[in-house]
């Protein structure tokens, strides 16, 4: 199970509240972390454990007592006496409407996706509750649809129509790496491939470019993967939580029952791969 957030390394240790729950963790550690740790699982989209607490999605917004708004539990460090609430219908109606924005600005195609089971914004979109998306981007066919999920499968077999459109502000894919495919449309700048290709391998060779609806990833200098500084180690493919980077050979043979992922210990680098 991924906690969320790197662990605190403090001896310190801090109790606070959540949930009703007397908790005691490490000083630095995030509200994120200890909750997970006391079992209470908080959406999450942008945070986990390999990386360094972003703040980006703002699908893990918590009350705090004594605190004005809806902090993010992935990038708030706990506090001695702190009292957290994590589920409440505020919370859960500032959830649904996050995750309806990300998906008005998706393709709905997660029955022919790679990533169909194993999507992190499609199991995040089950847990906050969301199936029905009232909003789409200019031109798209998806205005009012529904999410499918693993269970639409059928109807899919039986002739549903699938909304793939993609929106026309992405650029198309890049397909230029040998290992991995980047297809925009489905990125959600959660820039967790900059940050593990900065955090986990060192290489810098991905940003996140613009701003608002126009920010997307980019390999340095808005070149194709493989003419920038990437080295193809897979550390973003492994760190994207939805189908934007995908193995190509995920793309031809679909997923594997069974993987082992393993780090080479052969430097200190930690490049990790995959067996199936
Ligand atoms: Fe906290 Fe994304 S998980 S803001």
């Amino acid at each position: 199970i991924d906690l969320g957030t790197p662990q605190s390394t403090s001896q310190t240790m801090v109790s606070l509240d959540i949930d009703g729950r007397r908790i005691e963790v490490p000083e630095g550690t995030s509200v994120m972390r200890a909750a997970a740790q006391a079992g209470i699982s908080i959406p999450k989209l942008c945070a986990t454990e390999m990386l360094d607490a972003f703040g980006s999605c703002r699908l893990c917004l918590v009350e705090i007592e004594g605190r004005k708004g809806y902090p993010a539990s992935c990038t708030t460090p706990v506090s001695e006496g702190m009292k957290v609430t994590t589920q409440t219908p505020k919370l859960a109606d500032i959830r649904r409407g996050v995750m309806e924005l990300y998906i008005s600005d998706h393709p709905l195609d997660c029955l022919t996706c790679p990533a169909n089971g194993h999507c992190e914004l499609q199991d995040m979109a089950g847990v906050v509750g969301l199936r029905d998306v009232r909003y789409g981007y200019e031109g798209a066919n998806h205005v009012h649809a529904r999410i499918p999920a693993r269970e639409d499968q059928e109807a899919a077999i039986h002739g549903r129509t699938l909304q793939t459109k993609p929106n026309p502000l992405y650029s198309p894919k890049d397909e230029s790496n040998p290992y991995f495919t980047f297809d925009p449309s489905k990125c959600i700048a959660c820039s967790r491939c900059v940050r593990a290709c900065d955090e986990v391998q060192g290489t810098f060779a991905l940003t996140i470019q613009g701003r608002g609806f126009e920010s997307k990833v980019a390999a340095s200098q808005n070149n194709r993967f493989l003419d920038s500084e990437c080295v193809s180690c897979g550390a973003c493919v492994q760190a994207c939580p939805t189908a934007t980077l995908s193995e190509k050979s995920l793309i031809d043979k679909g997923q594997a029952e069974h993987s082992v992922i393993t780090t080479c210990a052969y430097c200190g680098v930690g490049c990790s791969f995959r067996a199936e």
